[in-house]
């Protein structure tokens, strides 16, 4: 049996650096070990345990999809001990990943309806994944129309440039990015998510909801969904909380009953209403 404290070992294969400000990078790791990607077997919305020797572990979310063979990628925010090591990394070190861990985006729900993604900041990653796995062509047709509304503070912010110019030029996804403040060189648009997602004002018919970015989008894009006659079963979002251990041990990340490691990170609007406040 795999102990599930145990990291897999991989390589920096690709560092990307996002944004202009330079503290959120994109990381393409390969296992060392070829068989442990089919250990790591993963689905969008999952997180995995970046692992850096004499640092500790950060709980990040899975950028890639699993429709990507031979990696996976994690976009990572500079934020403390750990993610300043994984920044300061060179193409080649090698590392560990434990995981996948957490639940996923619940692709047998969301098949057969239409997608409405809502992402700010970065916490577009397991969005963008779960993107990257509805566009597959195997996985097109099990999904309805997908509108993705994702904004950033200034165009500088913007993750993944070129998949956003990708996806804007297919017909098969309704996108609108936008950024709080425009400056010279950006030709598109200009506002808050909540408010193009006001404008947008998405169908509820057969659609599910799925909400990411920081705590004060959240405030004001919900309210935006409930005018929408979207239910809170089909509002799901993914919570962010101080986690240790990552599968349901340490008790560290518990709200209420639920271990946000291993019950979530996903969760219906739904579900969080029968959880105390604690997130
Ligand atoms: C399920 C999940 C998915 C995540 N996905 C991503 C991701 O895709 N990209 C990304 O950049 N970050 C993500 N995070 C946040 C990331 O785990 C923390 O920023 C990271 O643990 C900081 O580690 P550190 O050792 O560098 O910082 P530390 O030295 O531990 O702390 C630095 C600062 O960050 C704060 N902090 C630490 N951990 C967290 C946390 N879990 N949530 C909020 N603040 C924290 C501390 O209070 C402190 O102010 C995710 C967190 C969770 C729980
Ligand atoms: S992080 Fe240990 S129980 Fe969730």
């Amino acid at each position: 049996m795999n102990n599930p404290y145990v990291p897999f070992p991989v390589r920096v294969d690709k560092i990307i650096t996002e944004v202009d400000t330079k503290d959120i990078k994109s990381f393409r790791f390969v296992f060392v070990n070829p068989e442990d990607e089919q250990k790591f077997a993963y689905i969008p919305g999952q997180f995995g345990e970046l692992s850096i020797y004499g640092k500790g572990e950060s709980p990040i979310g899975i950028a890639s999809s699993p429709t990507q063979k031979g990696y996976v990628e994690f976009t990572v925010q500079k934020a403390g001990v750990v993610t300043s090591a994984l920044h300061e990394m060179e193409e080649g070190a090698l590392m560990g990943i434990r995981g996948p861990l957490g639940n996923s985006w619940p692709l047998e729900f969301l098949k057969g309806k239409n997608i409405v993604v809502v992402g700010g900041g970065f916490a577009f990653t397991t969005l963008r994944s779960l993107i990257i796995y509805m566009l597959d062509e195997k996985n097109r047709k099990d999904f309805g129309n997908i509108t993705c509304i994702y904004g950033a503070r200034t165009p500088g912010l913007l993750l993944y440039k070129n998949e956003l110019e990708a996806w804007g030029k297919r017909d098969d996804i309704n996108l609108h990015v936008t950024v709080d403040k425009a400056d010279s060189s950006w030709k598109g648009r200009e506002g808050f998510v909540p408010a193009v997602c006001k404008e947008v004002a998405p169908s509820n018919e057969n659609a599910v909801a799925v909400i990411c970015g920081p705590p004060i989008m959240i405030r004001f894009t919900l309210p935006v969904f409930f005018d929408l006659n979207f239910s809170k079963e089909n509002i799901l979002t993914s919570l962010e909380m101080r986690m240790k251990c990552g599968i349901g041990k340490c008790g560290r990340c518990n709200v209420g009953n639920k271990y946000v490691c291993k019950d979530g990170p996903v969760f219906s609007l739904a579900e969080l209403d029968n959880l105390t406040k604690e997130y």
